[in-house]
Protein backbone atom coordinates (compact mmCIF):
# COMPACT_ATOMS: atom_id res chain seq x y z
CA UNK A 1 0.00 0.00 0.00
CA UNK A 2 1.59 3.37 -0.73
CA UNK A 3 0.86 6.75 1.66
CA UNK A 4 -0.10 9.31 0.26
CA UNK A 5 3.10 11.11 1.30
CA UNK A 6 1.71 14.48 0.30
CA UNK A 7 1.18 13.36 -3.00
CA UNK A 8 -3.12 14.18 -2.77
CA UNK A 9 -3.61 17.02 -4.99
CA UNK A 10 -0.62 17.17 -7.10
CA UNK A 11 -0.55 16.40 -10.85
CA UNK A 12 1.84 14.10 -12.39
CA UNK A 13 3.16 13.26 -15.59
CA UNK A 14 4.20 9.36 -16.51
CA UNK A 15 5.86 8.93 -19.70
CA UNK A 16 5.40 4.93 -21.38
CA UNK A 17 2.73 4.41 -18.68
CA UNK A 18 0.19 2.10 -20.22
CA UNK A 19 2.36 -0.91 -19.42
CA UNK A 20 5.02 -2.39 -17.11
CA UNK A 21 6.92 -0.16 -14.86
CA UNK A 22 5.38 3.25 -16.10
CA UNK A 23 1.61 2.04 -15.46
CA UNK A 24 2.72 1.09 -11.94
CA UNK A 25 3.77 4.48 -11.46
CA UNK A 26 0.92 5.95 -12.59
CA UNK A 27 -1.57 3.50 -10.97
CA UNK A 28 0.70 4.28 -7.68
CA UNK A 29 0.77 8.34 -8.07
CA UNK A 30 -2.97 7.96 -8.72
CA UNK A 31 -3.47 5.48 -5.84
CA UNK A 32 -1.59 8.58 -3.61
CA UNK A 33 -4.33 10.85 -4.70
CA UNK A 34 -2.13 12.38 -7.78
CA UNK A 35 -3.99 13.98 -10.50
CA UNK A 36 -1.76 11.47 -13.15
CA UNK A 37 -1.48 11.98 -17.13
CA UNK A 38 0.09 8.86 -19.47
CA UNK A 39 1.68 8.80 -22.39
CA UNK A 40 2.46 6.25 -24.46
CA UNK A 41 2.61 5.56 -28.51
CA UNK A 42 -0.62 3.75 -28.51
CA UNK A 43 -3.48 5.82 -28.77
CA UNK A 44 -5.97 3.07 -27.30
CA UNK A 45 -3.54 1.87 -24.84
CA UNK A 46 -3.07 5.93 -23.82
CA UNK A 47 -7.30 6.35 -23.87
CA UNK A 48 -8.25 2.76 -21.39
CA UNK A 49 -4.98 3.68 -19.56
CA UNK A 50 -6.28 7.55 -18.36
CA UNK A 51 -9.71 5.75 -17.92
CA UNK A 52 -8.38 3.32 -15.98
CA UNK A 53 -7.00 5.68 -13.33
CA UNK A 54 -9.49 8.78 -13.40
CA UNK A 55 -6.78 10.66 -15.19
CA UNK A 56 -5.55 12.27 -18.69
CA UNK A 57 -3.63 10.91 -21.52
CA UNK A 58 -1.60 11.74 -24.67
CA UNK A 59 -0.59 9.97 -27.34
CA UNK A 60 3.01 10.21 -29.20
CA UNK A 61 6.09 9.58 -28.80
CA UNK A 62 8.68 11.17 -26.76
CA UNK A 63 11.13 11.22 -29.45
CA UNK A 64 9.20 14.50 -30.96
CA UNK A 65 9.50 17.40 -29.12
CA UNK A 66 6.19 19.13 -30.18
CA UNK A 67 4.19 15.61 -28.38
CA UNK A 68 6.48 16.88 -25.19
CA UNK A 69 5.43 20.70 -25.58
CA UNK A 70 1.36 19.29 -26.13
CA UNK A 71 1.62 17.18 -23.00
CA UNK A 72 2.62 20.03 -21.04
CA UNK A 73 0.31 22.31 -22.44
CA UNK A 74 -2.15 19.55 -21.89
CA UNK A 75 -1.79 19.12 -17.93
CA UNK A 76 -1.40 22.80 -17.40
CA UNK A 77 -4.63 23.48 -19.06
CA UNK A 78 -6.76 20.71 -17.41
CA UNK A 79 -4.87 20.36 -13.91
CA UNK A 80 -3.78 24.02 -13.40
CA UNK A 81 -0.14 22.60 -11.90
CA UNK A 82 2.73 20.33 -12.96
CA UNK A 83 4.75 19.14 -9.69
CA UNK A 84 5.95 15.40 -10.22
CA UNK A 85 7.94 14.74 -13.82
CA UNK A 86 8.37 10.78 -14.24
CA UNK A 87 10.44 10.12 -17.31
CA UNK A 88 9.86 6.77 -17.90
CA UNK A 89 9.74 5.60 -22.04
CA UNK A 90 12.97 3.96 -23.10
CA UNK A 91 14.08 1.58 -25.78
CA UNK A 92 16.73 -0.98 -25.03
CA UNK A 93 17.41 -0.84 -28.69
CA UNK A 94 20.01 -1.49 -31.35
CA UNK A 95 21.25 -4.80 -29.39
CA UNK A 96 24.25 -6.21 -30.55
CA UNK A 97 28.09 -5.16 -30.96
CA UNK A 98 28.21 -1.17 -30.78
CA UNK A 99 30.31 -2.03 -34.05
CA UNK A 100 27.30 -2.62 -35.60
CA UNK A 101 25.18 -0.27 -34.61
CA UNK A 102 23.34 1.39 -36.99
CA UNK A 103 23.83 4.91 -36.32
CA UNK A 104 20.48 6.15 -36.98
CA UNK A 105 19.34 3.64 -34.05
CA UNK A 106 21.80 4.44 -32.01
CA UNK A 107 20.73 8.02 -32.59
CA UNK A 108 17.18 7.08 -31.76
CA UNK A 109 18.03 5.83 -28.27
CA UNK A 110 19.96 8.85 -27.60
CA UNK A 111 16.45 11.02 -28.51
CA UNK A 112 14.41 8.47 -26.29
CA UNK A 113 16.82 8.00 -23.42
CA UNK A 114 18.41 10.91 -23.02
CA UNK A 115 16.94 13.56 -24.96
CA UNK A 116 13.37 13.23 -24.29
CA UNK A 117 13.88 13.53 -20.73
CA UNK A 118 15.94 16.94 -20.58
CA UNK A 119 13.35 18.35 -23.22
CA UNK A 120 10.06 17.16 -21.13
CA UNK A 121 12.13 19.06 -18.09
CA UNK A 122 12.65 22.16 -20.15
CA UNK A 123 9.10 22.18 -20.26
CA UNK A 124 7.66 21.46 -17.18
CA UNK A 125 10.51 24.02 -15.53
CA UNK A 126 9.63 26.92 -17.55
CA UNK A 127 5.54 25.93 -17.42
CA UNK A 128 5.36 25.45 -13.89
CA UNK A 129 8.23 24.04 -11.80
CA UNK A 130 11.02 26.78 -12.21
CA UNK A 131 8.55 28.85 -10.17
CA UNK A 132 6.67 26.35 -8.01
CA UNK A 133 8.79 23.51 -7.33
CA UNK A 134 8.49 19.99 -8.39
CA UNK A 135 9.99 16.58 -8.46
CA UNK A 136 11.60 14.52 -11.54
CA UNK A 137 12.30 10.84 -11.34
CA UNK A 138 14.33 9.41 -14.32
CA UNK A 139 13.89 5.73 -14.85
CA UNK A 140 17.35 4.48 -15.40
CA UNK A 141 19.06 1.16 -15.00
CA UNK A 142 21.34 -1.24 -12.97
CA UNK A 143 23.24 -1.82 -16.32
CA UNK A 144 24.22 1.43 -16.45
CA UNK A 145 26.82 1.56 -13.79
CA UNK A 146 28.35 -1.51 -15.55
CA UNK A 147 29.46 -2.95 -19.31
CA UNK A 148 27.00 -5.55 -20.35
CA UNK A 149 26.53 -8.01 -23.86
CA UNK A 150 24.52 -7.13 -26.82
CA UNK A 151 23.19 -3.55 -24.75
CA UNK A 152 25.95 -1.33 -25.45
CA UNK A 153 23.23 1.36 -26.95
CA UNK A 154 21.01 1.25 -24.25
CA UNK A 155 23.97 1.16 -21.21
CA UNK A 156 25.45 3.83 -22.53
CA UNK A 157 22.02 6.35 -23.15
CA UNK A 158 20.91 5.62 -19.47
CA UNK A 159 24.55 6.10 -18.36
CA UNK A 160 24.06 9.19 -20.07
CA UNK A 161 20.53 9.63 -18.24
CA UNK A 162 22.06 9.18 -14.77
CA UNK A 163 24.60 11.73 -15.26
CA UNK A 164 21.77 14.21 -16.89
CA UNK A 165 19.93 13.30 -13.46
CA UNK A 166 23.02 14.30 -11.15
CA UNK A 167 23.64 17.79 -13.23
CA UNK A 168 20.02 18.86 -13.17
CA UNK A 169 19.83 18.09 -9.44
CA UNK A 170 22.55 20.59 -9.42
CA UNK A 171 21.07 23.10 -11.73
CA UNK A 172 17.38 23.32 -10.83
CA UNK A 173 18.23 23.10 -6.68
CA UNK A 174 16.52 24.10 -4.41
CA UNK A 175 13.15 24.82 -6.07
CA UNK A 176 13.37 20.83 -8.19
CA UNK A 177 14.84 17.92 -6.96
CA UNK A 178 16.00 15.58 -9.77
CA UNK A 179 16.56 11.62 -8.72
CA UNK A 180 17.15 8.42 -10.47
CA UNK A 181 16.13 5.15 -9.77
CA UNK A 182 18.09 1.97 -11.60
CA UNK A 183 15.94 -1.36 -11.81
CA UNK A 184 17.66 -4.54 -12.15
CA UNK A 185 15.47 -6.92 -14.36
CA UNK A 186 11.70 -6.45 -14.17
CA UNK A 187 8.97 -8.74 -15.51
CA UNK A 188 7.58 -6.47 -18.28
CA UNK A 189 7.26 -6.64 -21.67
CA UNK A 190 10.85 -4.70 -22.90
CA UNK A 191 13.03 -7.06 -20.83
CA UNK A 192 10.24 -10.27 -21.41
CA UNK A 193 13.35 -12.05 -23.70
CA UNK A 194 15.59 -11.98 -20.73
CA UNK A 195 13.40 -13.43 -18.04
CA UNK A 196 10.89 -15.77 -19.90
CA UNK A 197 13.30 -18.35 -21.10
CA UNK A 198 14.07 -19.37 -17.87
CA UNK A 199 13.11 -17.17 -14.83
CA UNK A 200 14.16 -19.75 -12.35
CA UNK A 201 18.07 -19.93 -13.08
CA UNK A 202 17.80 -15.96 -13.69
CA UNK A 203 16.03 -15.52 -9.96
CA UNK A 204 18.24 -18.11 -8.48
CA UNK A 205 21.00 -15.81 -8.97
CA UNK A 206 19.92 -13.09 -7.12
CA UNK A 207 20.34 -12.69 -3.86
CA UNK A 208 17.16 -11.88 -3.14
CA UNK A 209 15.67 -14.77 -5.03
CA UNK A 210 13.47 -13.60 -7.38
CA UNK A 211 13.07 -10.72 -10.45
CA UNK A 212 11.70 -7.29 -10.05
CA UNK A 213 8.04 -6.71 -10.37
CA UNK A 214 6.83 -3.26 -11.68
CA UNK A 215 5.21 -2.49 -8.20
CA UNK A 216 8.72 -2.93 -6.40
CA UNK A 217 9.86 0.09 -8.89
CA UNK A 218 6.95 1.99 -8.77
CA UNK A 219 6.97 2.45 -4.94
CA UNK A 220 11.05 3.68 -5.10
CA UNK A 221 9.57 6.55 -7.76
CA UNK A 222 6.43 7.15 -5.80
CA UNK A 223 9.18 7.86 -2.78
CA UNK A 224 11.39 9.63 -4.44
CA UNK A 225 8.41 11.80 -6.04
CA UNK A 226 6.89 12.51 -3.05
CA UNK A 227 7.46 15.11 0.38
CA UNK A 228 9.10 12.35 2.09
CA UNK A 229 12.20 12.71 -0.22
CA UNK A 230 12.61 15.84 0.54
CA UNK A 231 16.00 16.63 1.32
CA UNK A 232 17.36 14.28 -1.58
CA UNK A 233 18.06 15.38 -4.96
CA UNK A 234 21.03 13.55 -7.04
CA UNK A 235 20.40 10.44 -6.10
CA UNK A 236 20.04 6.94 -7.58
CA UNK A 237 18.04 4.40 -5.75
CA UNK A 238 19.32 1.05 -6.84
CA UNK A 239 15.82 -1.22 -6.59
CA UNK A 240 17.73 -4.40 -8.47
CA UNK A 241 17.03 -7.42 -5.80
CA UNK A 242 20.68 -7.07 -4.88
CA UNK A 243 21.83 -7.89 -8.69
CA UNK A 244 24.78 -5.20 -7.93
CA UNK A 245 26.31 -7.20 -4.27
CA UNK A 246 25.53 -10.84 -6.61
CA UNK A 247 29.57 -11.48 -6.44
CA UNK A 248 29.04 -12.31 -2.69
CA UNK A 249 26.55 -13.90 -2.89
CA UNK A 250 26.95 -16.96 -5.49
CA UNK A 251 29.96 -17.53 -8.06
CA UNK A 252 27.33 -18.94 -10.60
CA UNK A 253 27.27 -17.41 -13.97
CA UNK A 254 24.93 -14.66 -14.43
CA UNK A 255 22.33 -16.10 -16.29
CA UNK A 256 21.21 -12.13 -17.46
CA UNK A 257 24.38 -11.67 -19.42
CA UNK A 258 24.12 -15.42 -20.96
CA UNK A 259 20.80 -14.27 -22.01
CA UNK A 260 21.90 -11.06 -23.46
CA UNK A 261 24.68 -12.60 -25.36
CA UNK A 262 22.61 -15.12 -27.42
CA UNK A 263 20.28 -11.92 -28.03
CA UNK A 264 19.73 -10.23 -31.31
N1 LIG B 1 12.12 -4.17 -17.47
C1 LIG B 1 13.35 -4.13 -17.01
O1 LIG B 1 13.95 -5.19 -16.67
C2 LIG B 1 14.05 -2.81 -16.85
C3 LIG B 1 15.30 -2.82 -16.23
C4 LIG B 1 15.97 -1.61 -16.08
C5 LIG B 1 15.40 -0.44 -16.50
N2 LIG B 1 14.17 -0.46 -17.11
C6 LIG B 1 13.61 0.82 -17.54
O2 LIG B 1 12.28 0.95 -17.06
C7 LIG B 1 11.54 1.80 -17.94
C8 LIG B 1 10.24 1.15 -18.31
O3 LIG B 1 10.51 -0.06 -18.98
P1 LIG B 1 9.49 -1.29 -19.01
O4 LIG B 1 10.32 -2.49 -18.86
O5 LIG B 1 8.37 -1.03 -18.09
O6 LIG B 1 9.01 -1.21 -20.54
P2 LIG B 1 7.67 -1.76 -21.24
O7 LIG B 1 6.96 -2.74 -20.40
O8 LIG B 1 8.12 -2.16 -22.61
O9 LIG B 1 6.75 -0.45 -21.33
C9 LIG B 1 7.23 0.64 -22.05
C10 LIG B 1 6.19 1.75 -22.02
O10 LIG B 1 6.73 2.90 -22.67
C11 LIG B 1 5.96 3.21 -23.84
N3 LIG B 1 6.91 3.69 -24.83
C12 LIG B 1 7.88 3.01 -25.45
N4 LIG B 1 8.55 3.80 -26.30
C13 LIG B 1 7.98 5.03 -26.22
C14 LIG B 1 8.21 6.28 -26.84
N5 LIG B 1 9.17 6.43 -27.76
N6 LIG B 1 7.41 7.32 -26.51
C15 LIG B 1 6.44 7.19 -25.58
N7 LIG B 1 6.17 6.04 -24.96
C16 LIG B 1 6.94 4.96 -25.27
C17 LIG B 1 5.20 1.91 -24.18
O11 LIG B 1 4.00 2.12 -24.89
P3 LIG B 1 3.98 2.23 -26.51
O12 LIG B 1 4.69 1.04 -27.05
O13 LIG B 1 2.52 2.27 -26.88
O14 LIG B 1 4.68 3.51 -26.84
C18 LIG B 1 4.91 1.40 -22.77
O15 LIG B 1 3.84 2.11 -22.20
C19 LIG B 1 12.47 2.10 -19.11
O16 LIG B 1 13.09 3.34 -18.89
C20 LIG B 1 13.50 0.99 -19.04
O17 LIG B 1 14.73 1.34 -19.64
C21 LIG B 1 13.48 -1.62 -17.30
Amino acid sequence: MTSSYGLEGRAAIVTGATRGIGRAVAGQLAGAGALVCVTARDADDVRRTAGELGGIGLAGSVADPAHLSRVTELVLREFGRIDVLVNNAATNQPYGPLMEADPDAWRQAFTVNVEAPLRLVRCAWRAWMGEHGGAVVNVCTEGAGHVGPSVGAYGTSKAALLHLTRQLAGELAPKVRVNSVSPGLVRTDMARFVWEPGEREVAAGLPLGRIGEPEDVARAVVWLASDAAQWVTGADLLVDGGTRVRAAYTSAPYAVHERLRGHR
